[in-house]
């Protein structure tokens, strides 16, 4: 049987559609409604293939040689012209290690992990705590604030600027440079614009590279002294191009990701108050909380990957070269594996089984400080902001994504200590 002739006959979802308002506001019931009655199923809306049960997202991660994630990435293969004439001013074609397979992704993943130790995260939690603690200053007599504006959103840049060693000063450009570059990655935006975001993502290379260059000077104790490739006299197996590509992705996926987590989070527990009773009264409860907080509604609902060649999953043959959208989110839902999964349990014995960082070879390679950072943030929010809860006044606001899940507001209120 032909490819086609399979597909012709496949599971197919003309439903699924992460950008409806009603699936983007909650994307969960139709996944539940997939994994019952089509656990592997055809997009036509979107041409790709989706994967939605636990065991079948983990068995697919596992197999990188059949999955692909080489431009599993970039939604829009055919840049204009013009985009690309922007692009060529750039460092060149470089590989980044979330859309590459190995050989190279060992290589790229071996040369960051090195720098990505745990030690020099445990270093950081000080430095991280003072991070939180100074914009909770900044706010605290208030009695109102937008969380993703005036906490999430720098409290993460600031974070991510102490890992590479850069002045915190810098954290607002790199976050505009690097939140252009993944608009010109999803599609969507007018030439123009295209033009525009690559403009950004060249100046961000540049940007990087000059930093690594400093370090090449004068090395330091940070990340980007231990990207430095062998060539500028460090010992990364990488070229400068790399180093720098991969550098600007760490921002681009620490940045967006732990932010959207903390706001998913802070979420679920203002509207089950029982379980922020249940937290404030025993905040050694905060590590399994977030475990909780990342199963029931992640920021990364899935990710894509390319087959290589055709591949059979829970008996649904998946053509080679179909884009697959592999459904985090939908396997931390998975009834086979949670009981109850709709519930929001802090206490859920299970909870730290859940997708959200993926699994195989591009497991998150920030899990750590991703998970430390929303253990202080949360830690010092419900510490010292009292009764701190939504603002009933100004109602939060869903980002509209595909696969990034998160809000583009969070506005909150607590009880002002009276001056
Ligand atoms: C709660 C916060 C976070 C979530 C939910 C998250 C989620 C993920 C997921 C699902 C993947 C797998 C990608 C794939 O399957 O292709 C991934 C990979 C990655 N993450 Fe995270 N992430 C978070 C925080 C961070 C942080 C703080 C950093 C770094 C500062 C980071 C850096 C990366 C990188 C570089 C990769 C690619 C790894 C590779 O391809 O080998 N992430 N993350």
């Amino acid at each position: 049987m032909t490819a086609k002739a399979r597909q012709s006959i496949a599971p197919v979802c003309p439903h699924f559609d992460p950008l409806a308002p009603a699936q983007n506001a909650n994307p969960y019931p139709v996944y539940a409604e997939m994994r019952r009655e089509s656990p592997v199923f055809y997009s036509p809306l979107y041409d790709m293939w989706v994967v939605t049960r636990y065991a079948d997202v983990a068995a697919v991660l596992k197999n990188h040689a059949v999955f692909s994630s080489v431009g599993s990435m970039q939604t829009t293969p055919h840049l204009p012209a013009s985009v690309s004439a922007v692009l060529a001013n750039g460092l060149g074609a470089a590989q980044l290690m979330v859309e590459s397979d190995p050989p190279d992704h060992t290589r790229m993943r071996a040369a960051v992990n090195k720098a990505f130790t745990p030690q020099r995260i445990s270093q950081l939690e000080p430095r991280i705590r003072q991070i939180a603690d100074e914009l909770i200053d900044s706010i605290v007599a208030d009695g109102r604030a937008d969380l993703i504006h005036q906490f999430g959103s720098p409290f993460q840049g600031l974070v991510i600027c102490e890992l590479f060693g850069i002045p915190g000063s810098h954290s607002e450009q790199i976050k505009r440079w690097t939140d252009d570059w993944v608009e010109m990655l999803s599609g969507g935006a007018n030439e123009e614009r295209m033009v525009e975001c690559a403009q950004a993502f060249v100046e961000c290379q540049h940007y990087f590279l000059e930093q690594l260059r400093e370090r090449q000077a004068e090395p330091r104790e940070d990340l980007l002294t231990a990207m430095l490739p062998i060539n500028m006299g460090g010992t990364a197996s990488m070229n400068a191009a790399e180093a720098a590509y991969n550098a600007l992705d760490l921002v681009a996926a620490g940045h967006e990701t732990t932010t959207n987590a903390l706001s998913n989070g802070l979420i679920q527990l203002f509207t089950h108050p029982d379980q922020l009773d249940l937290l404030l009264s025993d905040l050694s409860l905060i590590p399994n909380a977030i475990e909780e907080m990342l199963r029931i509604d992640t920021s990364v609902l899935g990710l894509f990957r390319v087959t290589t060649s055709d591949a059979e999953v829970s008996g649904v043959t998946i053509p080679a070269q179909s884009r697959v959208f592999v459904a985090y989110g939908s396997g931390s839902h998975d009834e086979e594996r949670f009981e109850e999964p709709e519930r929001f349990d802090i206490r859920r014995a299970n909870a730290r089984e859940h997708l959200a960082f993926a699994r195989g070879i591009h497991v998150c390679i920030g899990a750590a400080l991703a998970r430390m950072e929303l253990r202080i943030a949360l830690e010092r929010l419900l510490t010292r902001l009292p009764n701190l809860r939504l603002d009933p006044d100004a109602a939060p606001q869903r980002l509209e994504h595909f696969w990034t899940r998160g809000y583009k507001t969070l506005p909150a209120i607590w009880d002002a200590p009276s001056s």
